[in-house]
């Protein structure tokens, strides 16, 4: 389990995380949900290291890894997809990937498989630079980038923000079945429609605070709640 606990955080001198806690078992997508400037990258970035809490914890299966550097959280199995990307524009998407699997340790072939695998769609766009590559095509060596290093734990920030609904499913789908092989994915949304087709639960987060957590339905069927993300009951 990767677990938040009573994560406050201030960033320049303002508390931007009061008191955040979550969980995310192996093997589940959740989602956190929340309007714009809520807290959710700001959680996610606590979470993978970028970000030090005044208070609170972070937990990795029970080992508390609240100031490890991000490299080594990675190394335990934190894998994450920024909201920016990084994907780089100048090199391939197959030279992004590798580039990843390089950082990791880890063979390259199997890097290649891994992402394939994951996303056959890919295999035409290997050559391509990251600077040519579409949106969705762009989101997809980042998960596929992510999953080379085999994490335990997914984190997502608004990977299906703005894409078509064809585009945003088939991303939705890979991520459910990346959760179904085992891994645990938290993945930050704004759009509680998104978030409904991908999450098996959710946190909703207002201005800090963790707000609501259970299911989609039940967020929406709670006017405080749906008010919080944008949708009136
Ligand atoms: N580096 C920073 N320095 C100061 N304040 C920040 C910083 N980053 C974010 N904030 C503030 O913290 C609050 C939460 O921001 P955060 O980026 O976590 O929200 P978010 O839920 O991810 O929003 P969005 O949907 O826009 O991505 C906002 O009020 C934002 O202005
Ligand atoms: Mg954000």
């Amino acid at each position: 389990m990767l677990s938040a606990k009573g994560l406050r955080v201030y960033l320049k001198g303002i508390e931007v995380l009061r008191g955040v806690s979550l969980q995310v078992m192996k093997g589940e997508v959740v989602c956190l949900l929340g309007r714009n400037g809520a807290g959710k990258t700001t959680t996610l970035k606590t979470v993978v290291g970028f970000y030090s809490p005044q208070e609170g914890r972070v937990e990795l299966e029970g080992r508390d890894i609240t100031f490890l550097p991000v490299h080594e959280r990675a190394r335990l199995g934190i894998g994450y997809t920024p909201e920016d990307l990084r994907v780089y524009p100048w090199l391939s998407a197959r030279e992004n990937i590798l580039l990843a699997a390089k950082v990791a340790g880890r063979d390259e072939k199997e890097a290649m498989e891994i992402a394939l695998s994951t996303f056959p769609e890919l295999e035409k766009l290997l050559d391509r630079k990251g600077f040519y590559l579409s949106g969705g095509e762009k989101r997809m060596v980042a998960v596929a980038r992510a999953l080379v290093q085999r994490p335990k734990y997914l984190l997502l920030d608004e990977l299906l923000e703005g894409l078509a609904p064809v585009v945003a499913q088939r991303l939705s789908t890979v991520v459910r079945r990346v959760a179904k092989e085992g891994v645990g994915v938290l993945a930050a949304e704004s759009n509680a429609v998104l978030a409904k087709a991908l999450a098996d639960r959710v946190y909703v987060i207002e201005r800090g605070e963790v707000i609501y957590e259970g299911s989609v339905e039940g967020a929406l069927s709670r006017e405080d709640v749906a008010r919080a993300i944008g949708i009136s009951a």
